[in-house]
């Protein structure tokens, strides 16, 4: 069910609190990415056009529930600014006396940060105080951070239940694109999932095992498939607690017809210290004391011959030590495999992102989604917490 956005509610001269996703990079005290913030940029310039009283709520990183000097969203207030062309107030806190008087004195079309939300313990908690606290502060809520829907907690759900909650504009885009995947993919449909662990990847496998023609599975992730079908993998990352979910999605697979693509060849080498020596050999013969670390040229091969002719591509994670050269060969020829001319490609997940960007081939990609984590838990089809809350349309 489509969910009602800004444009469905009347935000003139009120106060509208957003949940934003400034979830960024810092370098030096500077914002070093800031694709999340350009996100959010189209509904925060609307309600600042429609007169509305805009105050911006984000989390950044992840601070154990106190107030962390370094991740203080002062950089993200500034670099907001420039963006955005107005002034753009920021306060120490996201209640109490100062927060209060700010919001007081916000003249419509204004803009306030608030600070990170997650120095209060009460945030991941989903706390009802701490939503009650917020909602204080205003009469709309939007909710514009795709990449924390996934979170139950207060600035995301608690505040949403308390007051009128409706999608912003990066919202309503991210579900369009990822529902279009589930319900109406051009055909064929290839999916590649990389990263570390299968345990974070392996509900959304078995939800796309009906709807993908090809699975292409690669990374850290793979060495449970492969080790789950007896293979010796030495010291690679194997999670031997989900020998019984990797063999049952390949039984299903199988039944399917579906091609599953799994390493034929790995990169390995007996430690991950730089300048450890480096071997290629056959999936099936890790040696003893040696770690799967990339995919190896004929695996690149097959998988490229996978994506040929592919109409709809989904991609998440790195397909091996992405962030360890040599060991981010895989993915960067992958990503250069990837089908342009008209096919709809749609990629997650930091790691993904910048081994896109590494490759040059950002042109070829439809949508990069702002959520690697919730776009993941979309595609499991098991419901968001946050967007349950919003208003539908
Ligand atoms: C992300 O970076 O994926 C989002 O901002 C969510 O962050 P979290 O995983 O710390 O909740």
């Amino acid at each position: 069910m489509p969910k009602k956005t800004v444009r469905d509610i009347d935000v003139k001269g009120k106060r509208v609190l957003v949940r934003v996703d400034f979830n960024v990079p810092l370098k030096a005290g500077k914002v070093a990415e800031d694709t999340r913030i350009k996100a959010a940029l189209p509904t925060i310039s609307y309600l600042c056009e429609q007169g509305a009283k805009v105050i911006l709520i984000s989390h950044l990183g992840r601070p154990k529930g106190a107030p962390d000097d370094g991740l203080r969203l002062d950089p993200v207030a500034i670099r907001l600014g420039e963006l955005i062309g107005r002034p753009v107030r920021k306060v120490d806190d996201c209640t109490g006396p100062e927060v209060e008087a700010a919001v007081e004195s916000l003249d419509a079309s204004g803009i306030l940060l608030l600070e990170n939300i997650r120095f209060h313990p009460g945030e991941t908690k989903n706390d009802p105080h701490l939503s009650q606290r917020l909602a204080a502060l205003c009469d709309i809520f939007v909710n514009d951070a795709f990449g924390t829907v996934h979170r139950a907690h207060a600035s995301v759900v608690g505040v949403a239940a308390l007051r009128p909650a409706v999608a912003g504009f990066l919202m309503k885009k991210e579900l369009e694109v990822l529902s279009g995947l589930l319900s109406r993919p051009e055909r064929p449909f290839v999916v590649i999932i990389g990263g570390a662990k299968i345990s974070d990847k392996i509900g959304v496998l078995e939800n796309l095992v009906d709807r993908v023609e090809k699975m292409l599975i690669g990374g850290g992730m793979a060495n449970t498939f492969l080790a789950a079908q007896g293979q010796k993998m030495g010291l690679s990352l194997v999670e031997t607690d989900r020998f019984a979910a990797a063999r049952s999605l390949l039984s299903r697979a199988k039944a399917r017809g579906l091609q599953v693509v799994l390493p034929v060849d790995l990169a390995v080498a007996e430690s991950q210290a730089p300048g450890a020596p480096i071997r290629v050999v056959p999936a099936d013969a890790v040696g003893e004391g040696w770690m799967a670390l990339d995919i190896g040229p004929e695996t690149v091969r097959l998988f490229t011959a996978a994506l040929a002719g592919a109409k709809t591509v989904f991609w998440n994670g790195p397909l091996g030590l992405f962030e360890q050269p040599p060991f981010d060969a895989g993915t960067i020829a992958i990503a250069q495999a990837l089908p342009g001319n008209g096919a709809t490609t749609v990629i997650g997940g930091g790691d993904t992102v910048r081994a896109v960007k590494r490759a040059g081939v950002m042109e070829k990609i439809t949508h990069v989604s702002t959520g690697g984590g919730a776009s993941l838990r979309f595609l499991e089809g098991k419901g968001l917490p946050g967007l349950a809350v919003l208003q539908d349309k």
